[in-house]
């Protein structure tokens, strides 16, 4: 399967049945949403309630969608996957990041190698890291403890980490904090740097490949101010071995920076970069919450896991919500995909959304090197609910584009605050509950009119509803329940680049920006010669800088 040149979904009869369905589909929220639907359309997966019922689908629909994931093999891809089959084909790799939270007692060969033992190991060494860290057992070259880990980072080997600090914000050890450096902006390192003890500060340097410019140049910065800011008396090989470890599958490369094989944590190029958070890239994580929580969450994890690989594809929430992404996205017409954590520890989950997905399927070209006859990849955006309903919500309410959108929120609060009588909390659902409500149902012109408005603002102020959402909630926002999450839209990309066939395991398109990066440097530095080479418009933006430059 691996190898093989995927379907052209658009030549599915399947496909064929949802064109004529979405020319003739005259969605009605209003009269459509009945208990029967809700009990229909409401699923468990491990600890999630997913409420699909306010979704642009009826029974036609949802059937063809299915026939169409049966067409394109979408269940075959993912047996596929989870057997360790290098279903990355422009790399001939696996793509195997559900091993990363496979129990101990599971088993798994890919390539002649166990995997699971292989991962657990990584995992033994990580949580013996982090406790002597969490312990005070490890300290800075001066003897004191540790009290600020700086991971160094980008893309994948960030995201997922400072999404997930951010998140489990509840589960971090006091008297410990992290703080994450990604940009090549100076700004980012000069910033995150400012205030820091180097006595008590540990640098985590996380790349898969070794290989980064951003994280490279961030960890050589670092470097130089760990050794200018320490007593002059440190010895700085002792040093850098006390205050830098790293995280990489290229362990030769670590050793070329200095820093100890004894320090660096490794994991496999079975693991994408935005699949990573749950490989020792999560180290900055586990110092934080602890093993016992990181744990939990890669149990989490698994559980989804376990669902997307069993539960029968009506009850299967991940090939559901691909499904309907897919049905969005080439037979409605939307673009973009709101994501909307009603969870102010949720902040940063929709940027690391937008990488695992439109890094993953923002392709042009299916596996085979043949170029697609239909769109793929949506847009990912969004922002917590209620800041997003005073900023952007007008146009999924009211605008001319339709905007799928998953709402996200849990029972129990992470800060149970009261103003008054009021819980606050329950004012903030009140909210959550009433975004979908409003985005399905709308308001008529007449509910308009019957509430006294002129006539001739009644246009304006009606809803037509018929906005499809998805609805996600938890009893708490628990390391295993943010480990579902991730998973959920880890399984939910795989099923829509599955129905494209597409590999979203590659990220091709990233490679030019960096590469011109690496030519045009010296002619922003002065270079006539390579400067005259440029486009116009190039030459002219670079000329701009060294006329405003300041020195
Ligand atoms: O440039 C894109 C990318 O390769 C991402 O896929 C990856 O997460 C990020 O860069 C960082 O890569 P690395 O972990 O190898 O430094």
């Amino acid at each position: 399967m691996s190898g093989s040149a995927p379907v052209d979904p658009t030549t599915t009869s399947a496909w064929a049945d949802l064109a004529r369905l979405a020319d003739a589909y005259s969605p009605d929220l209003r009269t459509a949403l009945t208990p029967e639907r809700v009990t229909q359309h409401s699923l468990v997966a491990a600890d999630l309630l997913v409420d699909l019922s306010k979704n642009l689908v009826d029974d036609e629909v949802g059937a063809a969608l299915h026939r169409l994931a049966d067409e394109a093999g979408v269940l075959r891809r993912r047996d596929a996957m989870f057997a360790g089959e290098h279903i990355n084909v422009t790399e001939d790799r696996a793509a195997l990041h559900t091993a990363l939270r496979l129990p101990t007692d599971a088993s798994l060969t890919v390539d002649g190698q166990d995997v699971v033992a292989d991962v657990h190991e990584v995992l033994a060494r990580v949580y013996s890291f982090a406790d002597r860290v969490r312990t005070g057992e490890w300290t800075g070259v001066t003897g004191k403890r540790i009290q600020t880990v700086v991971n160094i980072g980008i893309g994948g080997s960030d995201l997922g980490p400072v999404m997930a600090y951010e998140a489990l914000e509840p589960y971090r050890q006091d008297g410990l904090t992290c703080r994450f450096i990604s940009n090549i902006d100076p700004t980012d390192a000069g910033q995150k740097l400012t205030g820091l003890d180097p006595e008590t500060t540990l640098f985590i340097v996380s790349s898969k490949t070794f290989g980064t410019l951003e994280t490279l140049t961030n960890a050589r910065l670092c470097k130089a101010w760990l050794l200018d800011h320490l007593p002059a008396e440190s010895d700085p090989e002792a040093a850098v071995a006390q205050h830098f470890v790293a995280v990489s599958t290229a362990l030769d490369k670590v050793a070329d920076f200095g820093i100890d094989p004894d320090n660096a944590f490794g994991f496999w190029d079975w693991v994408g970069g935005r699949y990573s958070m749950d490989s020792a890239i999560g180290l900055s994580l586990v110092v934080a919450i602890g093993p016992t929580h990181f744990a939990e969450m890669l149990a989490g994890f698994h559980a989804m896991d376990e669902h997307f690989r069993t539960a029968p594809a009506a009850d299967n929430v991940p090939l559901r919500m691909g499904l309907l992404n897919v049905w969005y996205a080439n037979f409605l017409g939307a673009h973009t995909h709101a994501v909307l954590p009603y969870s102010q520890l949720l902040h940063r989950f929709p940027a690391y959304l937008q990488q695992l997905t439109m890094e993953s399927n923002g392709k042009r070209v299916r596996w085979d090197g043949e170029a697609v006859g239909h769109d793929t990849g949506e847009i990912f955006w969004g922002e917590p609910g209620t800041n997003g309903q005073h900023a952007f919500y007008q146009l999924i309410h009211q605008g001319t584009r339709l905007i799928p959108a998953d709402f996200i929120a849990f029972a129990r609060p992470a800060y149970a605050l009261r103003d008054g009588d009021t819980d606050v909390h329950e004012l903030f659902l009140a909210n959550f509950f009433a975004q979908t409500q409003a985005l399905a149902v709308g308001k008529t012109a007449d509910e308009v009119r019957a509430e006294g408005v002129a006539e001739e603002l009644v246009a304006a102020r009606t809803f037509p509803g018929n906005r499809p959402t998805s609805s996600i909630m938890a009893p708490e926002l628990t390391p295993a329940v943010l480990g579902q999450l991730v998973a959920l839209y880890e399984h939910i990309t795989f099923v829509e680049g599955a129905v494209w066939g597409i590999d979203s395991f590659d990220q091709w398109g990233v490679e030019l920006g960096k590469q011109l990066a690496q030519q045009l440097q010296p002619a922003v530095s002065g270079d006539d010669s390579v400067l005259a080479e440029q486009d116009a418009s190039t030459q002219s933006l670079i000329r701009y800088y060294q006329e405003h430059r300041g020195r």
